[in-house]
């Protein structure tokens, strides 16, 4: 097995979840939530861009608040949230 497939564990919100090292948070939300957290207006976000701009996939992880999803691989082990307080509304 390649590298580039090694599975990784991480938790996401208290739940298991394994994808192929090299995915991107985003990609291991998507396999257990549709929703990225909630906007002021309590309306829910996902991921728009895809590439570090929107904000709108930003979760906590292992404890840092606003992270982008989609700009960061997974890594064995870590802990995601979905719930972080919103931002920038
Ligand atoms: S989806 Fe736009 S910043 Fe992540």
């Amino acid at each position: 097995m390649s590298a580039a497939h090694t599975p990784i564990r991480l938790q996401v919100d208290g739940r298991s979840v394994t994808v192929p090292a090299g995915f991107s948070v985003a990609a291991a939300i998507a396999q257990v939530a549709t929703a990225f957290g909630t906007r002021k207006d309590a309306s829910l976000r996902a991921p728009l861009c895809g590439m570090g701009l929107c904000f709108e996939c930003r979760v906590r992880i292992d404890g840092a608040d606003h992270q982008r999803a989609c700009m960061t691989l997974v890594r064995e082990g870590m802990r995601v949230e979905t719930t972080t307080e919103p931002a920038h509304g």
